[in-house]
């Protein structure tokens, strides 16, 4: 509808330049630079290389981001842009960026919290959130479990890995397995080949009593397996070991998701981040949730993994809300904790 905010969102908090436009809750453009390929041989971001590659990529990905939506930049009522956490010099390119086309357009600019966008970016594919939700997000950076009364301004945590995230996990099981980085999308096709009951890997803290995760054990684990394995001249059924490894992960996050439900007597769930893609994780999250009567929001995989729209998509419902716009000399913030949904 014509008269929903049409906002422009700019992500740069890792290896993706992202430039979303919506208009209310309608992607009209979601375009994505990765560097992803500049990092592979090093197996992981390396942080100024992220860097040039957002500062090469920012002008060219909101040119096609305008020209995918059919607009100019000055038809957009409002800017977003992810202010923290992420790397520090990455984010600010994309605060720079977003403060100079502010400025030299007189919009709003909002500077918003990677994680909250996250989760706000499901109005695009499912509608209004519910109020309240709980959100699972897991990423290469994050796991974390949060209590969701309004992705606008009020979002608690519940709980979070305490070493490894879960993306962070998936990437490192990669690399022992001899897969390519970023290693989630590899395992996940693999162990499709794969026998998720051929080993029993470690759940940490699954039965700790708190929403918390530990995903290093696991990943040890893994790795110890292998190595055993290779040292008895025996070959390593890489499907079947991405599968267990896979199984480990889906079930204690799905199994704390529904805890954190049940505990808060919430019946809606959402999961986002990238690890929300992966292919095992949504198929068991959906069979836990029916049979506790929990409704599962998760995004499709485009949007799980970074991207602009869920910026746009969070500076959006900001505008909706009512809430001020940051003020022109926000600052990046690295650390920028998930209770502050605006800077
Ligand atoms: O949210 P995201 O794009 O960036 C961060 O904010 O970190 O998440 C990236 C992470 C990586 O660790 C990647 O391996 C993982 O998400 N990932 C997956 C899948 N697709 C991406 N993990 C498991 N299965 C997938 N299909
Ligand atoms: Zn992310």
């Amino acid at each position: 509808m014509a008269d929903e905010p049409l906002v422009l969102g700019i992500e740069t908090s890792c290896d993706e330049t992202g430039v979303g436009i919506v208009r209310g809750t309608t992607l009209l453009a979601n375009e994505i630079a990765s560097s992803v390929d500049e990092h592979a041989r090093f197996g992981g971001v390396v942080p100024e290389v992220a860097s040039r590659a957002h500062l090469e990529a920012m002008v060219p990905t909101m040119r096609r981001a305008l020209e995918k939506a059919g607009i100019s930049l000055s038809d957009v009522d409002a800017l977003a842009v992810t202010a923290g956490p992420g790397l520090a010099g990455a984010l600010l390119v994309g605060v720079a960026a977003a403060k100079a086309y502010a400025l030299a357009l007189d919009k709003p600019l909002y500077g918003v919290n990677h994680l909250s966008a996250h989760v706000a970016v499901d109005v695009l594919e499912h509608g209004a959130l519910p109020q309240p939700c709980v959100a699972l997000l897991v990423s290469g950076g994050h796991s974390s479990l949060l209590l969701v009364p309004d992705v606008t301004n009020d979002v608690k945590p519940l709980g979070s890995t305490v070493d490894d995230a879960a993306g962070e996990a998936f990437d490192k099981v990669a690399r022992v397995l001899g897969l390519p980085f970023p290693g989630g999308p590899h395992i996940d096709r693999v162990a499709r080949e794969g026998d998720a009951a051929f080993a029993t890997f470690p759940r940490g803290k699954a039965d700790d009593g708190t929403l918390d995760f530990s995903f290093s054990g696991l990943k040890t684990a893994v790795a110890r397996w292998i190595e055993a394995r290779e040292r008895a001249g025996e070959p390593v059924p890489v499907a079947d070991v991405a599968a267990s490894f896979q199984e480990a992960v889906a079930d204690v996050l799905t199994a704390k998701a529904i805890t954190a439900c049940r505990e808060h007597g919430v019946d809606n769930l959402l999961i986002g981040g990238g690890v929300a893609a992966n292919s095992r994780l949504r198929v068991l999250a959906q069979e836990r949730c029916d049979k506790a009567g929990i409704t599962l929001r998760v995004p499709r995989p485009g949007l799980c993994t970074d991207n602009g729209a869920m910026v746009a998509a969070l500076g959006a419902q900001l505008v909706d809300a009512g809430r001020r716009p940051s003020a022109l000399d926000l600052p990046a913030d690295s650390s920028l904790p998930i209770t502050e949904v605006l800077v």
